[in-house]
């Protein structure tokens, strides 16, 4: 099927590309258009090409799945090269996402008329590589260079109508008009005014103002955004180096790095975490979305995050407390979060006002008998729990889905306490639940399809990455992120020291480390859901460093003091820590291990491999995918390292094979099953 349709009308050439779902630019599209470009050339009456693309977005960048492979011929600067070097001018109509590869063809015509709703962005650095067809070289000189190495480093899409892009486009139409009509209404104007100038945008001069930028200034910013994806900074440092050249010699070097990134491992990692987010996105559903109003139960700072999550949605919110004055607590810590938000520029402040307007505060049960979803959110207890579900069975509408911000807690037995468990379900927000985009959608055993179905649609509002699983202590994520708490421990019982394992963790990418983690949570939260249940008889060690500094009244920043001192501004080690897990490690003679930044870390990520094999071996999640979520999007591990299912397949089968069997012989197979990685990792 052909990619590319040329038609002719008054003189005017439309090439309209037409690539479903996203027009991206495959080698038979960039084939189909230059064949296109080049028939035109022989067109001696024609005035101008318009460039137009079918369905619902213009040219969203280079066809990512032909990056796994070797470059394919015709490249992309080729086909730039034929659209600026056309002897007619080329002018491009921009509508939806115009990013990467499509912006730099964009930038490439000779002039761009854009719907207002248009978004224009320079993606790569998130892929893990550079714009690789001069995007940066010509973006600086239509837009300036300081706004075109931000967009080009930072990754991020803006809108057309932003004041520093807006020189881009020549024309903006509203977004409600037909953006080929009026798009050529303005090519017919110009031509008849005489004023359709070729001017290549590599031609045109930078603007004198980038003499003056500070680039140190702007290496600070990339590298305190950029964590461990290595693109940014590379990026930055050629363009600081290669701005002021000409376009064909920093576009030749630009194209080189981006040669050399595309095969790198972060970038594998990153376009391994795109295609993993676009997998586990739900299919289009039959079923009509039921949910607009919802009451969260609970004002303390797991409820008060999740009102402002649905208020950010847009849905009216009733916020429910056992009493006014922790309801008034809760009510002003979303006006904190929401006034924090608005000084950082996040919200304005009519937004501000919206969204408060939509959550209102209430201390009685009756007055939610009407809403369509409410999620508990109340003191992580089986019969507190049990004692709210009863009640909102007895107040709740019938169909309204009620739903459980439990960590832990079996939601079966939850909705036993109900006459409705087809309608209960599980929904895990992870802190803080108004910024971390990760949500396990809990099946219970009755949980109905259709609720199912509800709570998927619900996340994509919510602008969450949900992930569903199953009923098992901590479900997928906490079971396996205890595993990995549990083999910390292990390694500080062992003689590795706390600093040792916060920093291995730290410079393997992860946001903070475990241990520092503990002490921002609370290390009696974790403790208290883990005394709910027996301890495994075979792991003597099992999380009693954290017993024991909860005896000690250790419970982390909240009490002054956990696996750190926070009696001064900045956290310290305290020795009296090291003498608690010592203590410890001799009662229960453990052995010392010599430990590097490197084996820590390796031994911490084949703890969170072996308990998601095991996770997926039960069912508990269905793809091996979903594991690699839940740790991006719910506890902060690097997405330039993929997750921990991805670094399972880099290492492969025989290397894992060879680390498990060794920690095996130290630990038993109990702690370190044998596993079927052949089904789970070819
Ligand atoms: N290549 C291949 N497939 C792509 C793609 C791309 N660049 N962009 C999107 N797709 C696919 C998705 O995988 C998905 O496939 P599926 O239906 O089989 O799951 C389908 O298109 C629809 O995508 P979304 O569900 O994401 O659609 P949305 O409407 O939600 O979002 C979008 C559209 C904003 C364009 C988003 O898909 C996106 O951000 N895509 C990536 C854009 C990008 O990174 N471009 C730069 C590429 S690198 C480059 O251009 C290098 C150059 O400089 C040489």
């Amino acid at each position: 099927m052909s990619l590319v349709n040329t038609r002719i009308v008054n003189q005017i050439a439309i090439l309209e590309i037409d690539s479903p779902p996203v027009n991206a630019l495959s080698a038979q599209l960039r084939s189909e258009m230059i064949a296109a470009l080049q028939a035109l050339a022989d067109q001696s009456q024609l005035q101008a090409i318009v460039l137009y693309c079918a369905g619902s977005t213009f040219i969203c960048g280079a066809d990512i799945r032909e990056f796994d492979g070797e470059p394919l011929a015709p490249h992309l600067p080729e086909l730039i090269s034929h659209l600026e070097r056309s002897t007619v001018p080329v002018i491009a109509l921009l509508h939806g996402h115009v990013l990467g590869g499509g912006l730099e063809v964009a930038a490439a015509c000779h002039y761009r008329v854009a719907l207002k709703s248009t978004n224009i962005g320079l993606p790569e650095v998130g892929l893990g590589v550079v714009p690789g067809a001069g995007g940066c070289q010509r973006m600086m000189r239509l837009v300036g260079v300081t706004n075109a190495v931000k967009l080009a480093t930072s990754g991020r899409a803006v809108k057309v109508t932003d004041d520093n892009y807006a020189r881009l486009c020549e024309h903006l139409i509203d977004s409600q008009d037909d953006l080929l009509q009026q798009g050529l209404a303005w090519v017919q104007r110009r031509l008849a005014e005489n004023s359709l100038p070729i001017k290549p945008t590599s031609e045109l001069a930078l603007d004198s103002a980038a003499q003056e930028i500070d680039w140190q200034q702007f290496k600070k910013q990339v590298q305190r955004s950029a964590k461990s994806n290595p693109a940014p900074m590379q990026l930055l440092q050629q363009l600081a180096r290669d701005w002021a050249l000409p376009v064909a010699q920093g576009e030749k070097n630009t194209r080189k790095l981006f040669l050399q990134l595309r095969q790198s491992d972060a970038a594998k990692a990153l376009r391994h975490a795109f295609f993993a987010e676009k997998k586990m996105q739900p299919g289009r559903s039959q079923q009509a979305f039921t949910v607009s109003k919802v009451a969260v139960i609970g004002a303390g700072t797991m409820g008060s995050a999740i009102a402002i999550c649905f208020a950010d949605g847009g849905f009216k919110v009733t916020l429910l407390e056992q009493s006014q004055q922790a309801l008034e607590r809760g009510l002003k810590r979303i006006e904190d979060e929401y006034q924090r938000s608005c000084e950082r520029g996040r919200i304005n402040q009519k937004q501000l006002q919206q969204r408060l307007n939509l959550i209102q505060g209430s201390c009685d049960y009756s007055s939610i008998s009407e809403v369509d979803l409410v999620i508990e959110a109340a003191f992580e207890s089986l019969e507190v729990k049990k004692t709210i579900f009863k009640r909102l069975d007895s107040v709740c509408k019938e169909g309204a889905i009620l739903a459980t911000n439990t960590s832990y807690l079996d939601i079966n037995v939850i909705a036993q306490a109900t006459s409705r468990p087809e309608s209960v379900v599980g929904m895990h927000f992870f802190s803080p639940a108004n910024i971390m985009k990760l949500l396990e959608i809990v099946k219970a055993d009755k949980t109905s399809d259709a609720v199912l179905e509800q709570m998927q649609q619900l996340a994509k509002k919510l602008r969450k990455q949900a992930v569903t699983v199953g009923v098992c202590f901590g479900f997928a994520a906490n079971r396996i992120y205890t595993r990995y708490g549990r083999e910390v421990q292990q390694m500080l019982l062992e003689g590795a020291s706390i600093e040792m394992i916060d920093q291995a963790m730290r410079e393997f990418g992860m946001a903070m480390g475990p241990l520092a983690v503990q002490d921002l949570s609370g290390i009696d939260i974790g403790h208290n859901a883990r005394s709910q249940y027996p301890h495994p008889s075979y792991d003597p060690g099992y999380f009693k460093v954290s017993a024991a500094l909860v005896a000690a009244g250790r419970l982390g920043r909240k009490s002054g003091s956990g696996f750190y001192d926070h009696s001064q501004r900045t956290a310290c080690l305290d020795p009296q820590v090291a003498q608690i897990i010592a203590q410890v490690a001799q009662e229960l003679k453990v052995e010392k291990t010599e430990f590097s930044l490197q084996s820590i870390a390796q031994r911490a990520l084949l703890a969170m491999i072996s308990e998601a094999i095991q996770v997926l071996e039960q069912g508990i999640v269905q793809q091996k995918e979903a594991i690699d979520l839940i740790w991006l999007h719910g506890y902060g591990f690097p997405r330039a390292k993929g997750g921990p299912m991805f670094m399972a397949q880099q290492w492969g089968i025989a290397q894992l094979q060879q680390q498990f069997s060794a920690l095996r012989e130290k630990q038993g197979d109990k702690i370190w099953p044998r596993l079927n990685l052949a089904k789970y990792l070819e």
